[in-house]
């Protein structure tokens, strides 16, 4: 498989920059923080987990918890795994075969691509900023082949936090459905909308060959759990992916389950304050792009915690995300990790995360630094 380059560029930064500033997870919470959000019983359950191997397919309490979160699936339509990744892997692995093909938006989350990429044929549907990243769903259409056997979307989408329309999703499936394929929807940032009526249904709930993917690492900010899972009407899908997993962490963390059980049981609280201060981060963020318009092109995102505007300024947008990280600290994304050879991915932009709560000001403010200092005749 090609080598992950958000994943590497990470590894090499995350734990090393001063001001991380493109992080997709929003704010995590400590344990104690998260054991305040207990009823006495998940707590006591928490603190006396046996720390045995765990079911495969995730403890049941915690499926039906999960299972909740749609409209009409239960525990058995419910499949666990080691964060998301784990999940997109596993599905793809087991989904896909050599003479298949796929299509997947670019650019994405690259493992939505990758994995495919390395087992079947795969068409990328390119994105772009004029079209305010709208995937053409006549492209989608026209790129289907008679091996097509699924189609990959992800939102709100990583990188850029558009979310695609109601209508849209609805045509997608009709697509789908028509053509007797698989729609595998990453719902990771479900949940963090900056506006309620954009939250787009589960395709796990609304389409019966559908997969949606969940995390508790995103939305909810507790990646250090890696809980993921797979949700689907079809539970032979879920099954057959199941066995698959036994290759790869074959059950999950016994203290994570606890620990995820107590954060869904919690999920409108943690949820709404997560919100609430994304929303106050977005409009510093959009203001402060709007102070600079001869430097950037800015979207306003839907949902997420992350934007991917566009660098306008001289030298560039890789020297811009480099010389800031060299001269300030602060990490972002710059656009060449979102490289695809599938299609051409617009040069210039960069990810910027908002999901920090207590660092997000100090770190717009050491961008503003370096620009003035920077850039000051180009300002
Ligand atoms: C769209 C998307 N899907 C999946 C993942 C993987 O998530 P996890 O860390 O929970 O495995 C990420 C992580 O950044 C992501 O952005």
């Amino acid at each position: 498989m090609r080598n992950f380059l958000l994943e590497e560029y990470f590894a090499d930064w995350e734990f090393n920059a001063a001001h991380h500033m493109t992080a997709s997870d929003v704010e995590s919470m400590t344990t104690s923080d998260l054991l305040e959000l207990a009823t006495p019983q998940d707590r006591y359950a928490f603190e006396n987990a046996w720390l045995g191997y765990t079911e495969p397919k995730g403890a049941l309490d915690l499926r039906e918890v999960i299972a909740n979160t749609y409209a009409d699936l239960n525990a058995d339509n419910i499949l666990c795994f080691a964060g998301a990744a784990e999940g997109i892997y596993a599905a793809m692995r087991v989904l896909l075969s050599p003479g298949d093909h796929l299509i997947v938006p670019v650019p994405n989350y690259q493992s939505a691509e990758s994995v495919a990429d390395d087992i079947c044929e795969v068409t990328g549907i390119g994105l772009n900023f004029e079209a305010a990243w709208r995937l053409d769903l006549q492209e989608v259409e026209d790129s289907i082949k008679s091996n097509t056997k699924l189609i990959s979307i992800n939102y709100p989408h990583n990188p850029d936090g558009m979310i695609m329309s109601k209508d849209d999703l609805f045509s997608l499936i009709e697509i789908c459905r028509r053509n007797g394929l698989i729609l595998f929807s990453d719902e990771v940032f479900r949940g963090v909308e900056l506006n309620d009526e954009d939250r787009l249904p589960q395709v796990a709930d609304i389409y019966e060959r559908g997969i949606s993917l969940g995390v508790m690492s995103k939305a909810y900010g507790l990646p250090g759990l890696r809980i993921g899972w797979l949700a689907a009407q079809n539970r032979e899908l879920l099954d057959e992916i199941s066995r698959y997993k036994h290759y790869l962490s074959i059950t999950n963390s016994a203290s994570s389950e606890r620990l995820a059980l107590i954060a869904l049981k919690a999920r409108k609280k943690i949820l709404k304050e997560n919100q609430t201060y994304l929303r106050k981060n977005i409009e510093e963020l959009e203001s402060f792009f709007l102070t600079y318009p001869n430097l950037f092109k800015w979207l306003r995102p839907r949902g997420g915690c992350i934007a991917y505007p566009k660098f306008i300024g001289p030298g560039g947008g890789e020297k811009f995300c480099r010389d800031l990280l060299r001269k300030k600290g602060v990490f972002l994304l710059p656009g060449s990790v979102y490289e695809s050879p599938l299609a051409s991915t617009p040069p210039n932009h960069f990810r910027i995360g908002y999901g920090r709560k207590e660092s997000f000001q100090d770190g717009l403010n050491a961008i503003g630094d370096f620009l003035d200092e920077e850039y000051s005749t180009s300002i």
